[in-house]
């Protein structure tokens, strides 16, 4: 990976959620692709068994964001390498219904991303994801996905979730075709749509992310996302 002056201490993001279906993986491939576009080293480090995001990297023509594919137990010799290759950005992404492999994501993280979608089912199962999440004592935020574009329904599930003690993202992803269309050969929203609504609502999630951890919005080679 090349280097350049720009001093960036190895940042790592954990998506997590107990829930399967929640967005993990779209949130994690679409903010990496971000922090890639903005001029990072990013990887994905896939910890899910269903290797999703994995089998969208082998889709992918661009060669970044780097995925790498491996087993929770193993996160240290997954993410040393990673750091002495200069990665500045590390996102793992993780399996649902899978306490052990969320807990080691959270633990290694600097922030950790929980996805959840704002119906009853969702907010209900949320609970045994934010409890794990706090015994890992790291910045967490709940990340609204699939939102419907119109109605109050991000309000209510805020406030629900504010007053369970979770802290909320002021950032949502909206149900888009894109979403679903882009990861079809391996691209995000932002390639299949640079103009789209959806690029937009990544490209202000990963503007507000990288104020979290301490990060240049621009990367590397000075873009802007
Ligand atoms: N904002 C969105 N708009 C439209 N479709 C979405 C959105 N977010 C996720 N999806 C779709 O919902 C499905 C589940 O999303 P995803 O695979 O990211 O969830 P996950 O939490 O990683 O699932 P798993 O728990 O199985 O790993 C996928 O088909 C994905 O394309
Ligand atoms: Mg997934």
């Amino acid at each position: 990976m090349s280097t350049t002056n720009l001093v960036v201490t190895m940042k790592i993001l954990a998506i997590v959620s107990q829930k399967g279906g929640s967005g993990k993986t779209t949130l994690a491939v679409h903010l990496a692709t971000a922090a890639a576009a903005a001029g990072y080293n990013v990887a994905v480090i896939d910890l899910d068994p269903q290797a999703t995001a994995t089998k969208w990297g082998d889709r992918r023509e661009a060669d970044t964001p780097e995925v790498v594919s491996g087993q929770a137990v193993r996160l240290p010799a997954l993410i040393n390498p990673a750091q002495a290759n200069g990665a500045d950005l590390l996102v793992l992404d993780t399996a649902p219904n899978a306490d052990q492999i969320a807990s080691l994501a959270a633990r290694a993280a600097d922030l950790v991303l929980i996805p959840c979608r704002p119906a009853k089912f969702d907010l209900e199962a949320i609970e045994t994801t934010l409890l794990l999440v706090q015994t890992a004592h790291k910045p967490a935020y709940v990340v609204l996905n699939a939102v419907p574009p119109k109605g109050s329904i991000v309000e209510e599930a805020t406030a629900g979730l504010v007053s369970s003690g979770a802290k909320v993202a002021p950032h949502q992803l909206t149900q888009r075709a894109a979403f679903t269309h882009a990861v079809i050969d391996g691209r995000t929203a932002q390639e299949f749509e640079p103009r789209g609504k959806a690029a937009r609502e990544v490209d202000a999630l990963y503007v507000w992310m990288c104020g979290l951890v301490d990060m240049p919005t621009s990367g590397r080679k000075g873009k802007v996302a």
